[in-house]
């Protein structure tokens, strides 16, 4: 099969710290275009917008899409109306039905929809899930806490409505756990801290419950700094399974099993390979549900107004 003739739509902060790197290294796809406003990258052909891009006489076959989830379900349709493959940042989407929406339409249209969860691809995460499916799993308990200032230094639009404030990392924690667990689980609390001045939260804290019942507690906040805090701790009968590091490192009954540098981005960039070739989808989203539920049920806590 020919490589994939890629663009990016979007050249920002993560299309530049990961997503470039991961596609020079991965067989099977070439990056041809990119449709950014104010960015530009040597080598390529270079675009505005989606539409220009997609109007153009440049040959490409997939997009992938590393905007803000606010907008990106017109650049997604866009792409498949003009039969393109779509691979998607995660949040999918700003909204469920939008998401769906799109998985019904790369359906129709025979083409792939990639909803990507790149911390599902951290070398943790599939080991982790082996072993919980042979132990009896007590309680989970995630901490996701970060410096807002450190990671999302001017970006205005994680604090607009869709942007999702401190769901934007919490949402990686939960794409673990929905994976990592061998039940589905359902939220019974939540409570919203949202800065005076902003939309989106900047904490938030959860409780779900399994179908069998196992507590499952999360707690996210943007305001650590320090060390910073992405571990998820499983209690099981046979002693903890603990996932630190965002998941890339696994600890079992309090002895280091797993330390592997980030793969994350190459891993998505060669399902998405193989995904394209049998043209099948993969569009999760679970971790959207989750996060929905939480402003569904959300009780609103006001605290200071943050300023970047
Ligand atoms: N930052 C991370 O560490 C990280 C990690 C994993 C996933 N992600 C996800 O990747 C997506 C993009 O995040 P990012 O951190 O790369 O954001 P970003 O630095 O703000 O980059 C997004 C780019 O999209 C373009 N864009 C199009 N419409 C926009 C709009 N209305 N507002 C702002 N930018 C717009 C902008 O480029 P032009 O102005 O040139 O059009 C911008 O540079 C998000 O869904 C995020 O959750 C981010």
């Amino acid at each position: 099969m020919a490589p994939i003739r890629l663009a990016i739509v979007g050249l920002g902060k993560i299309a530049r710290d990961q997503h470039l790197g991961a596609i020079e290294a991965t067989e099977g796809i070439d990056l041809v275009a990119v449709a950014s406003r104010h960015a530009k990258l040597d080598g390529v052909r270079c675009f505005h917008e989606i539409g220009d891009l997609l109007a153009s006489d440049v040959e490409i076959d997939a997009v992938s899409l590393c905007t803000p989830p606010q907008g990106r379900f017109e650049q997604a349709k866009a792409a498949l109306d003009a039969g393109k493959h779509v691979m998607l940042e995660k949040p999918p989407g700003a909204t469920l039905s939008e998401v769906y929406a799109l998985e019904a339409l790369a359906k129709e249209k025979g083409l792939t929809l990639f909803a990507t969860w790149h911390s599902r691809a951290a070398a943790a995460v599939e080991p982790a899930r082996a072993l919980l499916a042979k132990r009896k799993i007590r309680s989970v308990a995630v901490e996701w806490k970060e410096d807002v200032r450190h990671w999302h230094p001017g970006q205005a639009w994680i604090w607009e409505p869709g942007g999702l404030g401190v769901f934007d990392p919490g949402i990686n924690a939960l794409s673990i756990v929905t994976r990592i667990l061998p039940e589905k689980f359902h939220l019974t609390r939540s409570e919203l801290t949202f800065p005076a001045n902003r939309a989106a939260p900047i904490a938030a804290s959860l409780a779900f419950e399994t179908d069998g019942g196992v507590p499952v507690s999360a707690e996210f906040d943007w305001r650590q700094t320090g060390p910073q805090t992405w571990d998820i701790r499983v209690e099981t009968d046979e002693g903890p399974v603990v996932l630190t590091h965002g998941g890339s490192r696994l600890v079992v009954d309090g002895v280091q099993r797993i330390v592997e540098e980030d793969r994350e981005y190459r891993t998505l960039y060669r399902d998405f390979v193989a995904l394209v070739a049998d043209r099948r989808s993969d569009a999760d989203f679970s971790p959207l549900v989750h996060v929905a539920d939480a402003f569904m049920l959300g009780r609103r806590i006001q605290t200071d107004a943050f300023e970047d």
